[in-house]
C-alpha cells in the first residue's frame, strides 16, 4: 500500500492525501507483518507500542534494499555506492527537518536514540555552559533518561536540580514555574508526553512562560512519546532542543534525533570524537572540528537505521499525523470507557490531554501477574516501573500496568483486552 520512494516524499504526501480518504485499519495492519503472528496460539494483540512500535514492511524493505543494493560507508569514498548511501542519509536529515518543522537540516543530529540525545546535550551544552550554582528544572513525570544525565552533570558541575512536582491530579501546574525559576535557572528538561501517564504537557505554554521568567533559559523537550502521535513543530514550540527515537516511530532501533537550534549547536563543543566530526587533524597543532550537526556524529553512523527511519517518516506522512491522531484519540476514549468497567481498575493520571497511553493497576494484583496472564491471551502490555521510579513513588505504588496504543490497534482488540482483564480478575481473586 505504501510507496517507499526515499526521494519522492513530498509528492507521495500529496498523492496519498488524495487517495486515502478513510483510515483503513485493515490495510494498515496488513502493512505490519508481525501483527499477523500468534502468541500462545492466539492472534497477537500488541499494546506495548510506547515501549517500541512494530515496523511496517516498507521500513524492513528499506533497510534490506540498502544492504542489498547500495550499501557502502557514508561521507568517505567518492565511488557510486558511497555517494548514493551518503545522499540517502542526507535525504533523511532533510525529511526529519521537514517532519518536525526545523528551520534547516543543519539542526538535525543523528544519535542512537532519545537517551543519547539528552546525554549529548548534558555532556556538551551542559558541561560547557552551566556553572556552579546554576539550576536545572526537571519534572516529577520524567523518564529516567531525562533525570539521570542531569544528576550526573549536576554532581560534576556543582549544579542544583529543582523538581517541578505534580498536582494531586498528576499534572503540572504552570503557576509553579514562577516559584522554581530564578536568575540561577539555566535549563528546563521536560517530557512532551509522559511515557507512563500519557499526559500531553502544554509545551508551547510552558516554553513561553519559562522564557518570560528567564530570558536565557534553555528548554530541552523529550519527545520520545510525542512524535508518533501528533504533529510537532519545533519552531512554533520555540524549544531549544527536542529529542526522539526512531523505534517508537515505527522505525528501526539504534537511531534517534537530536534537534537543536542552529545557534546553540554551533556553539557547543563535541562530546564524542573521531572520524567524520573534524575539519582538520594535526599531530602537532590543534585539531579543528566540523560544523554542527556533523561535529556531533563521530564514527560511522547507523546508516541502515537512518534510512529505515526515513521510510517510517514517509509512511507516517502518507497516512497523515492528523488522521492518526484522530483515530488514536477515538481508540483511547473507547479504551478508557471500557477499562473503567473492569472491577478494581485503578487509572493513573488525568483523563484530560492524554495520548494513547493508559497506566493502571488491578486491585492489589502485582503488574507482573497481570502481564503474565495477559500474555497467555496473546496480549502484550508493559508492566513494572516504566523507567519512572519517581512517578511510582508519587502514586505510592511499586509498579503499574501500561497499555499503549498505536495506529494499528483496533476497537476489537480493546474489547478482547477488557474481556481478558475481567477473567484475570476472577481467576486471581
Ligand atoms: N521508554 C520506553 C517505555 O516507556 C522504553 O516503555
Amino acid at each position: 500500500m505504501i510507496n517507499n520512494n526515499l526521494h519522492d516524499n513530498k509528492q507521495a504526501k500529496v498523492d496519498n492525501n488524495l487517495q486515502i480518504k478513510n483510515f483503513s485499519i485493515e490495510q494498515i495492519r496488513a502493512d505490519f507483518p508481525l501483527l499477523s503472528r500468534q502468541v500462545n496460539n492466539i492472534p497477537l494483540i500488541y499494546l506495548d507500542s510506547a515501549a517500541s512500535a512494530q515496523k511496517p514492511q516498507v521500513v524492513i524493505d528499506s533497510e534490506m534494499n540498502f544492504y542489498r543494493k547500495y550499501y557502502a560507508a557514508v561521507n568517505r569514498g567518492i565511488h557510486t555506492l558511497g555517494e548514493k548511501a551518503t545522499e540517502a542519509m542526507e535525504h533523511v536529515r532533510c525529511q526529519v527537518a521537514d517532519f518536525i518543522h526545523a528551520k534547516t537540516e543543519q539542526e538535525i543530529v543523528f544519535v542512537k536514540g532519545a537517551t543519547e540525545g539528552i546525554n549529548l546535550v548534558a555532556n556538551s551544552y551542559g558541561d560547557h555552559f552551566l556553572n556552579t550554582g546554576d539550576s536545572i528544572i526537571i519534572t516529577e513525570m520524567e523518564h529516567h533518561a531525562n533525570i539521570v544525565p542531569w544528576q550526573i552533570l549536576a554532581k560534576k558541575r556543582g549544579l542544583i536540580i529543582k523538581i517541578w512536582h505534580l498536582t494531586t491530579s498528576g499534572e503540572l501546574d504552570l503557576n509553579d514555574l514562577s516559584k522554581l525559576i530564578d536568575h540561577h535557572t539555566h535549563l528546563l528538561a521536560i517530557t512532551h508526553i509522559s511515557n507512563v501517564l500519557g499526559t500531553i504537557n502544554p509545551i508551547h505554554d510552558i516554553v513561553m512562560k519559562a522564557k518570560a521568567l528567564a530570558k536565557d533559559l534553555v528548554v530541552l523537550v523529550d519527545g520520545a512519546q510525542a512524535v508518533m502521535h501528533q504533529q510537532v513543530d519545533v519552531q512554533a514550540l520555540d524549544c531549544d532542543f527536542y529529542v526522539f527515537s526512531g523505534h517508537k516511530l515505527y522505525g528501526p532501533t539504534g537511531i534517534g534525533i537530536l534537534y537543536g537550534k542552529n545557534k546553540l549547536l554551533q556553539m557547543m563543543p563535541p562530546w564524542e570524537s573521531g572520524g567524520s566530526m573534524i575539519k582538520t587533524v594535526s599531530l602537532t597543532e590543534e585539531t579543528t572540528f566540523a560544523d554542527a550537526p556533523v561535529r556531533f556524529e563521530a564514527g560511522s553512523p547507523n546508516t541502515a537505521a537512518i534510512i529505515g527511519m526515513g521510510a517510517a517518516i514517509n509512511y507516517i506522512n502518507q497516512l497523515g499525523l492528523t488522521r492518526i491522531q484522530h483515530y488514536e484519540q477515538s481508540l483511547m476514549t473507547y479504551a478508557l470507557k471500557k477499562l473503567k468497567q473492569v472491577p478494581n481498575f485503578k487509572l493513573y493520571g488525568s483523563e484530560k490531554n492524554r495520548a494513547g497511553v493508559i497506566a493502571f493497576n488491578l486491585g492489589q494484583h502485582h503488574s507482573y501477574d497481570v502481564g503474565i496472564f495477559l500474555d497467555k491471551y496473546g496480549i502484550a502490555i508493559r508492566t513494572g516501573q516504566h523507567c519512572a521510579i519517581p512517578l511510582m513513588k508519587f502514586y505510592n505504588v511499586s509498579t503499574m500496568c501500561r497499555v499503549s496504543l498505536a495506529l494499528y490497534n483496533t476497537y476489537e482488540e480493546i474489547n478482547q483486552l477488557v474481556t481478558a482483564l475481567q477473567s484475570i480478575e476472577c481467576l486471581l481473586n
